[in-house]
Order: structure tokens, then C-alpha cells, then sequence
């Protein structure tokens, strides 16, 4: 049956591939993105679907109360997936106050709307990192939907607050509500302020790889398109009230990772330049899928060592994309945050 729903955050990284999933999927479905456009949503990213029929963009912030309210009105939706969020640990240790106003306060503005005006689904876009680290020594330990909540940074335990308000607004108001935690994605539109993409325009332009610390840390890598498939699974088939992780079982160091774009681009391994560490810096995510899988039967489509390769020559293809991007503010945030370190 047709749907309408309604996608925070569409014009940032993992949003926008929603959408076009989304559209390309269920092609009876009306998809409503609703975005601030703060300097990691970028316009010019939806700009394929702008013309779909079935495709509204609207510029609100999730915290605005009238303008959710004015929408749900509107719209009357029946699902409702929240990408919207600030997203770089990065940002939230340089100043944290924003990441506590859109990811909680914003998250309750969307759940009291759905409470209001009625809705089949709130799905919750979290992250593996509420559940804080692994240690390096340790690679039998997982993170599993019981993992306790244990953050490190501003940003991790902002999302982990929102977690517990959505699950605090399914047990009090009885709210339809999901919640996934995905672990680290790659692919096409990621903002070049994290790993994969910043370091592809470094090399490209053949400047200094900012590695932290060793380079030792471990993230669990996962192709944006799969995470995609995986919250269109939860929000159709998975059960009210659940916590879902997802990952498909791809831990890397980042020195790994960082080596692998300078072996892809054919430049040298002298562009390493290893850098003061992220305070608090996390040592390992690692999820353990076995409950997505086992109840929806969801696991990953793209292998690492084809997704990093389509996402390198995305790279490649779309310069004008992220050089639109980096050439703007993006310096100021780059020189504070690399200037001296
Ligand atoms: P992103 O930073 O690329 O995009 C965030 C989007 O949200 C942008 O379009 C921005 O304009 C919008 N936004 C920010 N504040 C807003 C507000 N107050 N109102 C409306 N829109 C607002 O983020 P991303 O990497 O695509 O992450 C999306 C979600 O997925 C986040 O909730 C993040 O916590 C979660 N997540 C990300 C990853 C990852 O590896 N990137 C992994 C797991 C979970
Ligand atoms: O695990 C899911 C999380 O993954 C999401 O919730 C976050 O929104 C997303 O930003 C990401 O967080 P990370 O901190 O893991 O991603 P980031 O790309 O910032 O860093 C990945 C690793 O690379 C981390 O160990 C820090 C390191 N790093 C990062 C940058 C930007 C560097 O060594 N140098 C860098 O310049």
C-alpha cells in the first residue's frame, strides 16, 4: 500500500541515499525530506529527484515545533525516519551545545508530532557508537542490541540520550517506534570532513594524510546503500519497541583504510602524516548482526573491496560535488581543526 514518509536529514549523507532507495523501491510512495541544510546538507545532492513527482523538499529544523507541527499536517505521514542529526565526533568535542539541541531536543519535537497527529512508524537513525568502545586485544567481543550504553563523546552521548527518549516514548505514550545502530558507512555524498572522503581529497590534491594518533583504531566499515536496506527492512518488517544493529563484519584499522585510498589513487604512502590523537578517541566499533539477520534477513550486498573501489571513483566523477564543498567555510573548519595539531 502507498506511504508517505517523511526523511530528516535527506540532503546529508546517509539521508540522501535513503531517498533515492526509497524512490526507487516503492515507486507508489510520497518521500518528504525535511532539512535545516546546515553546512553538511548540501541542496545540490537531491538535485536528481527534485523533479520526481512523488518528492517534496522542505527546509525546517527538527527543532522548530510549528514548522514540524505545520508539516505533519500537511502531509499526514505515515512513517517517519530521522537521519537529521550533527554527526562529526570531530565537531561535537570542539563545541557540543548544538549536538545536544538537534539530536535530543530535535528528536522529541519529531516524536511529540508523531504523538499528535498519529503515525504507523518513528524510526530512529542511532549509531554503534552509544555503546562506547572494544579494546584491541578483544576481537571475540561484539556489540549486541544488550551491549550497555557507555559514550565517549559530546556526540556519541547525544544520540544515546535520544535513544533512551524514544524508548521512553514507546513505554509511556506507547509510540510505534524502531531504532537501528549502524556502524561506520562509506560511499557516494559522505561529507569530506570524515575519514574515507577526506582523505581521498587530500591525496588527490596531494596534501598531508592526517592519521590520528597511530592509526590504530578500528572501525567496522559498511556500504551506505546496504545500511539503506537495512532501516527499509526495519521500518516495513521489524518489531515495535526493538533495538536492530547493523554491520556486516568488516573491521579496519585506519591506517588500513588510509593505505588502501593511496594504493587506489596510485600516491605515495609519504603523504601520511600522523597527528595529535581525537581526545577520547574510541579503539574499536564492532557490530554483531546476528539479530537483523536472523529476524529480517538482512545482511550486507557490497564487500569492502568493491565498495571502497565504486566510492574512490566516485570520488573521482563527482569533483565538482566536493570541491563545491571544501572550497567554502570548509577551510576555516579545516585549519582550526588541523591547523597545528
Ligand atoms: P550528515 O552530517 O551527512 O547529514 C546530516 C543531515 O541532517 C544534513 O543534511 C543536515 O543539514 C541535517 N540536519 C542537521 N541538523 C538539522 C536540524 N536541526 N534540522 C533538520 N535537519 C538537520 O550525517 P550522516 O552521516 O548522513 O548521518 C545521518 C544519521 O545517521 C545521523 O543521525 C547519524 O548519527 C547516523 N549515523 C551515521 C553513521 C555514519 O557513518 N555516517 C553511522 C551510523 C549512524
Ligand atoms: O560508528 C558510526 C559513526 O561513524 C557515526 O555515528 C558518526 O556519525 C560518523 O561520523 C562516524 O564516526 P567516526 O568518528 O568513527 O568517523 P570519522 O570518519 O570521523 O573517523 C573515523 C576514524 O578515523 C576515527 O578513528 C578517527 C580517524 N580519523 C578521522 C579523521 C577525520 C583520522 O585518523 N583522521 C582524520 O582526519
Amino acid at each position: 500500500m502507498a506511504k508517505t514518509i517523511i526523511v530528516t536529514g535527506g540532503a546529508g549523507f546517509i539521508g540522501s541515499n535513503f531517498v533515492f532507495l526509497m524512490l526507487k523501491e516503492h515507486s507508489d510512495y510520497r518521500i518528504i525530506c525535511l532539512d535545516k541544510l546546515t553546512y553538511a546538507g548540501n541542496l545540490s545532492t537531491l538535485e536528481p529527484v527534485m523533479n520526481n513527482p512523488n518528492f517534496r523538499f522542505v527546509k525546517a529544523d527538527i527543532c522548530d515545533r510549528e514548522a514540524v507541527y505545520k508539516l505533519f499536517e500537511e502531509e499526514k505521514p505515515d512513517i517517519v525516519v530521522n537521519f537529521a542529526a550533527e554527526s562529526h565526533v570531530d565537531r561535537s568535542i570542539e563545541d557540543p551545545g548544538i549536538f545536544l539541541q538537534t539530536n535530543i531536543m530535535g528528536t522529541a519535537t519529531l516524536m511529540d508530532a508523531c504523538r499528535k497527529y498519529g503515525i504507523e512508524r518513528y524510526h530512529q537513525v542511532s549509531t554503534d557508537e552509544v555503546y562506547g568502545d572494544l579494546p584491541l586485544d578483544r576481537p571475540d567481543l561484539f556489540f549486541t542490541e544488550e551491549t550497555p550504553i557507555h559514550t565517549s563523546s559530546p556526540y556519541s552521548s547525544s544520540k544515546a540520550a535520544a535513544d533512551l527518549l524514544v524508548l521512553a516514548y514507546h513505554r509511556t505514550y506507547g509510540l510505534p517506534v524502531t531504532i537501528s545502530r549502524c556502524s561506520n558507512n562509506y560511499g557516494p555524498y559522505h561529507f569530506p570532513e570524515k575519514l574515507i572522503p577526506l582523505m581521498i581529497a587530500n591525496a588527490l590534491a596531494d596534501k598531508p594524510l592526517p592519521v590520528y594518533g597511530e592509526g590504530l583504531n578500528v572501525r567496522d566499515w559498511l556500504y551506505v546503500e546496504d545500511h539503506c536496506k537495512a532501516i527499509d527492512l526495519i521500518i516495513h518488517n521489524g518489531r515495535v519497541g526493538e533495538v536492530y544493529n547493523i554491520g556486516g563484519h568488516n573491521e579496519k584499522t585506519n591506517i588500513y583504510i588510509v593505505k588502501k585510498i593511496l594504493e587506489l589513487l596510485d600516491k605515495p604512502e609519504s603523504l601520511i602524516t600522523y597527528v595529535t590523537d581525537r581526545k577520547g578517541h574510541d579503539l574499536r566499533y564492532a557490530i554483531d548482526p546476528t539479530k537483523i539477520h536472523n529476524e529480517l534477513g538482512w545482511l550486507p550486498e557490497t564487500m569492502f573491496d568493491d565498495g571502497i573501489v565504486k566510492t574512490v571513483q566516485w570520488y573521482l566523477d563527482n569533483k565538482d560535488w566536493w570541491e563545491n564543498i571544501i572550497s567554502g567555510e570548509y577551510q576555516d573548519y579545516y585549519e582550526r581543526m588541523y591547523g597545528d595539531r
